[in-house]
């Protein structure tokens, strides 16, 4: 893997290196973070544990890279991000076999993502240039009581230095969905990546080191969360940070200070089935949209909300699909592959044995062998029950039975968390009256939640987040409007 061909540089013996001032490091600190396999639960690599210093050494140079790189016509800006989405996607098989072995992600879907990655880098670079292209020009005397004395130009400039933090369950995709935006916008950029993925993000941050981006533009520190988290985020070197997972990002934004702030912190999204609705659409986008990555994805269909005339239609259908997702290790492709931990597992056992001991129907028998957990669907699940509320963040999905589709929406409304949810009806009128009243981000009309296709905005309301993401919001959350006014002695008027 890493130890071959174009990736041999990124290693030192088993362990893999930090990308700092445009070449790849080991760390002072003699100590390695390792990232275990939820397969077999063996240490699979081993990613450097960078010391404090070694974050103000990144810093400083993203700091003075920075100042240059704002200078790059953006053209040349964009022409390093397309031949970083070529690099990425020219080396799709071993960074998709990282994935396969630090979050077990399912081969296919792995190369997925990292196409989708290229993708999402090449189509940052093509708004950003239309975006960052264009600015304002405004004139005084729209405003009441002004003559026309004063011209104001202005344009967008970036803010300095990026902090991004991804997840583990889009290592590479949640990364270059901040790195792009980031540099096209000519910010430096310092990437966090998560212990499990740090391997595939070292890959892809290896992609763009390739492609040629001046050093310090892009740097990525590994390392234990208790030694460098808080340091990175409460950096003042740090000019805005993207972050994206769990409600750790409750704390970064407590402690961030006067900076810009993505946060994508997760969801329970609700699924609203009512009585007119395609059953077999529903159940499929059901079973899609709970069980893709083993439901990990913070835009997974979380709860299913089903009016109770077609409930036992709807759950037999489900089950009936369930029964053929195939159950195993990600390398054989199976739907259903290891959670990514074992505090994760026991997690989710957890709410599943709330949900029995209070009385919950359970659809199948519950399964675990390890981080794997066989597909449940647990039916009849009550406001009492902590998975009625609480995000699994596995291959376990709660039926709430509503008897009117205002249940429904009081149920979505009492959430902390408020990302996406949707709707299956036939009748449109009632879907945009139930999408107006559901306070989420993101409605969904026949359809599972999902945050793409990746230029589609995409943002949390209440505990799910801070800010809009998608590809022009995240390029225009990652510059500052900069106004320069031409003030005339004497008014003049075009023509006058
Ligand atoms: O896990 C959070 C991701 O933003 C969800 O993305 O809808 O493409 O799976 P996705």
């Amino acid at each position: 893997m890493g130890e071959n061909g174009v990736f041999a540089d990124i290693i030192a013996g088993d362990t893999f290196k930090y990308y700092s001032d445009g070449e790849w490091k080991v760390s002072a600190s003699g100590k390695f973070v390792p990232i275990i396999n939820p397969t077999n639960k063996k240490i699979q690599f081993k990613v450097q544990a960078c010391t404090q210093e070694e974050v103000n050494k990144v810093m400083e140079s993203a700091k003075s890279a920075q100042k240059l790189w704002a200078k790059t016509p953006l053209w040349k800006r964009a022409e390093l991000l397309h031949k970083a989405a070529a690099i990425l996607k020219d080396h799709k098989k071993p960074i998709a076999d990282c994935l396969v072995k630090e979050i077990a992600k399912a081969a296919k879907d792995a190369a997925t993502e990292v196409v989708r990655s290229g993708d999402l880098i090449s189509y940052c670079a093509e708004e950003g240039v239309r975006v960052l292209g264009e600015g304002k020009f405004l004139m005084s005397d729209s405003f009441p009581g002004n003559e026309r004395t004063k011209y104001c130009l202005t344009s967008k400039i970036p803010l300095g230095i990026v902090l991004a933090i991804p997840p583990f369950n889009y290592p590479v995709n949640l990364s270059v969905s901040k790195i792009a935006p980031a540099l096209i916008a000519g910010n430096s950029l310092v990437l966090k990546p998560p212990t499990q993925g740090a391997v595939s993000a070292l890959h892809m941050i290896h992609c763009f080191h390739l492609a040629g981006f001046p050093k310090g533009v892009i740097s990525c520190v590994t390392g234990k969360g208790s030694e460098i988290g808080d340091f990175l985020t409460m950096h003042p070197g740090v000019n805005c940070i993207s972050f994206t997972g769990g409600d750790t990002g409750i704390a970064i934004s407590k402690k961030a200070g006067m900076i810009p702030l993505q946060m994508e912190l997760g969801g329970k999204d609700a699924c609203i089935i009512l009585e007119d609705a395609d059953l077999d659409l529903a159940s499929s986008s059901i079973v899609k949209g709970g069980f893709s990555y083993s439901g990990q994805r913070c835009t997974a269909v979380k709860v299913v909300l089903v009016m109770e005339s077609i409930a036992d239609s709807l759950v037999k259908k489900v089950n009936e699909k369930l029964g053929k997702l195939t159950v195993g290790p990600p390398e054989n492709d199976c739907d259903i592959t290891p959670v990514v931990t074992e505090s994760s597992a026991n997690f989710i056992e957890g709410l599943v044995m709330d949900a029995k001991k209070k009385g919950a129907t359970f659809c199948q028998e519950y399964k675990r062998k390890d981080n794997l957990i066989w597909p449940l669907l647990i039916d009849n699940v009550k406001p009492d029950m902590r998975i009625a509320w609480e995000e699994p963040f596995g291959p376990v999905l709660p039926v709430v039975r509503i008897s009117k589709v205002e249940e429904g929406i009081h149920h979505c409304n009492a959430s902390n968390f408020g990302l996406q949810g949707c709707i299956f009806t036939k009748d449109i009128n009632k879907a945009i009256l139930i999408s107006d009243a559901m306070e989420t981000g993101t409605v969904q009309i026949n359809s599972a939640p999902a945050r793409g296709p990746d230029h589609f905005p995409f943002q949390g309301l209440k505990d799910s987040g801070i800010g809009s993401q998608g590809v022009t919001n995240s390029i225009n959350m990652m510059t500052k409007i900069k106004s320069t006014v031409i003030n005339l002695p004497t008014p003049s008027y075009t023509m006058g």
